[in-house]
């Protein structure tokens, strides 16, 4: 009779042993689920902000202006061509220099070639391109530095 109960106390602990091993395996996975669904949600939400980014400025005027434009002296990543093309990366752009050019060099006056709203829109593209970072200019700009 004691033989008896205490293999049947040693079945139910072996049982409530084994129940506290399942209901740990599946709170471990549902921990790594939702780790993974909180990796995604954030990086949607990083997705999303660029997104909003990318809409609230919009250079792509002047990106376009600047691949037929400029870009063959300068390159696509802003970072000219040693030494005949100086980088425009990481600088702050001469609008002088875009708008009458520099006599005597390849750099073109582009007041002659460019709209002066043109203007403004490439300048803008390259000063938020390549991590460079200034303050749009304006069309009172542009008409202040014209020789
Ligand atoms: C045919 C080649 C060529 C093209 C096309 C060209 N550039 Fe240039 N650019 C040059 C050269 C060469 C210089 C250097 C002039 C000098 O000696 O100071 C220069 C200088 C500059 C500078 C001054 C850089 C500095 O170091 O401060 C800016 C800004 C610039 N260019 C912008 C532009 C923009 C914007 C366009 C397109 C609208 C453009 N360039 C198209 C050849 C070019």
């Amino acid at each position: 009779m004691k033989k008896l109960s205490i293999s049947i106390l040693a079945i139910i602990l072996a049982f409530n042993v084994s129940i506290l091993f399942t209901s740990c395996e599946n709170s471990e996975k549902d921990a790594d689920e939702a780790a993974a669904e909180m990796t995604e949600e954030a990086n949607e939400a990083t997705e999303e902000s660029a997104a909003e980014e990318t809409v609230t400025a919009d250079y792509s005027a002047g990106e376009a202006i600047y691949k037929s434009k400029c870009m063959a002296c300068h390159q696509e990543n802003g970072e000219g061509l040693d030494p005949s093309f100086p980088a425009l990366k990481g600088k702050t752009v001469n609008l002088d220099m875009v708008v009458n050019g520099k006599e005597g060099t390849a750099m073109a006056a582009f007041k002659n070639q460019l709209s002066d709203q043109e203007i403004v829109d490439v300048v803008n593209y390259v000063d938020h391109a390549w991590g460079n970072n200034a303050d749009d200019i304006t069309l009172e700009d542009v008409a202040a530095v014209k020789k």
